[in-house]
C-alpha cells in the first residue's frame, strides 16, 4: 500500500469524491490506497495534491450508489467504492450489477443505509426544551447504526421547519436553528425532560397496537430492540403484551354490550348506508369518549396503515352546529386535531367574518385518516374514495348521535356524500339545505381547500364570500 488518507466525518461524500478523482486521474490502483488512515502518517504517502491528466466518465447510477454507501459504518466502504470506480473506468465487467459480488456488496450496504435512515425518521423522539426566543425548541438523542444523521436530517428540517431542534448522536450533532441546518461534532448526551410529546407518542403507539393482531416477530423486525431504549412508547410494550389476551376478551365482551338508544337510532341509519361488513357487528359505544377511543383503533379501511393517527372531531360537545370536512391533511395527521393547517386557517377566517368562533362548533371530518401519496419528502393529499367514506360513516354517525347538532355544514363533496348519501355535483347544491341520513338538516358549502386551490383570484374571492355567507346562514338558522 503506498498511499493513505482519512476522510472527515462531515462532508464525507464530497471528500471521498475529490480524493477518488485525484487517485484515478493518476491511475493509482485500488490496492495501493489505504482509505482508513490506519497506517498512520509516516507509513503511507498522501495522494497527489492535484489531478492528473486522466478524466474518467462516471455513470450517474454509480454516483447515486456512492452517495448512499458512503454513510455506511463499514470501514471498507471507501475502498469498495473505489474498486467499483476503477473497474468502471477500465470497463472491467459490470461492477454495479447484482450478478457481480462487488455490485451485490455495494447494493447491500446501500440498502442498510436506506433502512437506517428510514428507522431514524420513524424513531427519533423530540422532547421540548425551554425556549429562549419566539420559536419552540426541541432536542432528541438517537443512536443510528450507520453514519446517517447527515443524510437523514433534511427530512426533519422540512417537517419541523417552524421549530428549532437538535438531534444529538454519538458521532455528530445536527442543529436546526432559524431555518438553517448545521452539523457539529458529537456533544454529550442532552438531559431530556419528560414532556407532552412523550405522552403523544405513547398514545399513538397504544392506539396502533391491536392486541388481537400481535405478531411479535414482525414487531421486532419493524422496531428492532436496539431502538427501544430511546423510545418512550416501548415502555408500554411489556404491559400491553401482558394485557393483550385480556384486552381481546374485553373487546369481545364489549361487542355484546347494549347500545345507548339515542345513539343507535342515528348510527344505525349511517351504518345502513355503509356496504355490508362481513360478519362484523361493531359494538356501539355509549359515550362520545368511548366512540373516540374506539375510533383510535379503527381498521375499517386501509388508510390507517400509512396515516399517523385517527383525527377525531374536536370542539364544543354541546354545539348546535357541526362542521364536517373531508379528511385530515398533513398538519392534522401530525397533530391529531382537525382543521389546523392551511385549509383550517381559511375556514377560521371565514368563521370569524361570519361571527362564529371555533368553540361554538364541533369540527370534524367525513374520513378520519389522512390519505396521501408520498412524493419525495412531501405527502400529497388524495381524495378519499367512496368505500373509504362509507367505512368512516360509522364514526360520523356516532359523532352526530352524541353531539346531536341542530344543523350540519358539509364542506365539499366528500362531506356532502358522507352526510347525505348523494353524489350530485356540488355547484348545484352549495348554499342549499338537504336532508341528512340522520334525518337532520345539512347545509352544503365549498371546502376551504378547494377555495385555496382556485388559481383565478376573482373566483377565489367569490367562493370565499360564499363560504362566509353559508356560515352566516348557518348561524341565522340556529338563532332563528
Ligand atoms: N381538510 C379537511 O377537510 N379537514 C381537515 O381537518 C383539514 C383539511
Amino acid at each position: 500500500m503506498s498511499f493513505g488518507l482519512s476522510l472527515p466525518e462531515q462532508g464525507t461524500f464530497e471528500a471521498w469524491r475529490e480524493a477518488a478523482r485525484r487517485a484515478i486521474s493518476h491511475h493509482i490502483p485500488p490496492d495501493q490506497i489505504d482509505w482508513t488512515g490506519a497506517q498512520g502518517l509516516f507509513a503511507a504517502a498522501p495522494l497527489p495534491d492535484t489531478e492528473g491528466p486522466h478524466r474518467p466518465q462516471v455513470p450517474s447510477a454509480f454516483v447515486a450508489l456512492a452517495r448512499s454507501v458512503i454513510w455506511h459504518s463499514s470501514p471498507e466502504r471507501f475502498s469498495l467504492l473505489y474498486q467499483a470506480l476503477w473497474r468502471l473506468d477500465r470497463a472491467d465487467g459490470a461492477p454495479l450489477s447484482q450478478a457481480d459480488p462487488l455490485g451485490r456488496r455495494l447494493a447491500l450496504l446501500a440498502k442498510n443505509v436506506g433502512r437506517d435512515i428510514h428507522k431514524m425518521h420513524a424513531f427519533v423522539r423530540f422532547r421540548e426544551m425551554p425556549a429562549t426566543g419566539p420559536r419552540r425548541r426541541f432536542a432528541a438523542w438517537f443512536e443510528p447504526e450507520h453514519n446517517t444523521l447527515e443524510p437523514g436530517s433534511a427530512f426533519f428540517a422540512k417537517r419541523f421547519a417552524d421549530m428549532d431542534w437538535i438531534i444529538a448522536t454519538p458521532r455528530l450533532t445536527a442543529e436546526f436553528q432559524d431555518g438553517t441546518l448545521r452539523f457539529g461534532p458529537a456533544a454529550p448526551r442532552p438531559t431530556l425532560p419528560d414532556d407532552a410529546s412523550e405522552s403523544l407518542w405513547a398514545t399513538y403507539f397504544a392506539n396502533i397496537f391491536n392486541p388481537a393482531r400481535i405478531k411479535l416477530d414482525a414487531m421486532r423486525s419493524e422496531m428492532p430492540k436496539k431502538y427501544w431504549k430511546n423510545l418512550p412508547e416501548t415502555r408500554l410494550i411489556p404491559e400491553m403484551l401482558q394485557d393483550a389476551e385480556a384486552r381481546v376478551q374485553r373487546m369481545r365482551a364489549a361487542g355484546a354490550s347494549q347500545a345507548r338508544p339515542g345513539a343507535a337510532a342515528i348510527s344505525t341509519r349511517y351504518r345502513a348506508a355503509m356496504p355490508k361488513l362481513p360478519d362484523r357487528a361493531p359494538a356501539l359505544p355509549e359515550t362520545l369518549d368511548q366512540a373516540r377511543e374506539a375510533a383510535l383503533q379503527c381498521r375499517r379501511c386501509n388508510l390507517c396503515e400509512a396515516a399517523t393517527q385517527t383525527v377525531w372531531g374536536s370542539g364544543n360537545v354541546d354545539a348546535a352546529l357541526m362542521i364536517v370536512g373531508e379528511q385530515p391533511g398533513d398538519h392534522e395527521d401530525l397533530t391529531g386535531q382537525p382543521f389546523v393547517g392551511p385549509a383550517g386557517q381559511t375556514l377560521k377566517e371565514a368563521m370569524q367574518q361570519a361571527g362564529l368562533s371555533r368553540d361554538q362548533v364541533w369540527l370534524t371530518n367525513a374520513v378520519k385518516h389522512f390519505k396521501f401519496t408520498p412524493r419525495g419528502k412531501q405527502r400529497l393529499h388524495n381524495t378519499p374514495d367512496r368505500g373509504e367514506i362509507e367505512q368512516c360513516r360509522w364514526w360520523l354517525g356516532l359523532e352526530l348521535a352524541f353531539i346531536r347538532p341542530k344543523l350540519t355544514l358539509a364542506l365539499g363533496a366528500s362531506a356532502a356524500f358522507a352526510l347525505t348519501g348523494k353524489r350530485d355535483p356540488l355547484a348545484a347544491r352549495r348554499g342549499k339545505l338537504e336532508q341528512g341520513l340522520h334525518n337532520g338538516p345539512v347545509l352544503v358549502s365549498w371546502h376551504p381547500a378547494y377555495i385555496l386551490r382556485l388559481s383565478d383570484r376573482q373566483q377565489q374571492s367569490r367562493a370565499l364570500a360564499e363560504l362566509t355567507e353559508d356560515l352566516r346562514r348557518a348561524l341565522a338558522i340556529l338563532q332563528g
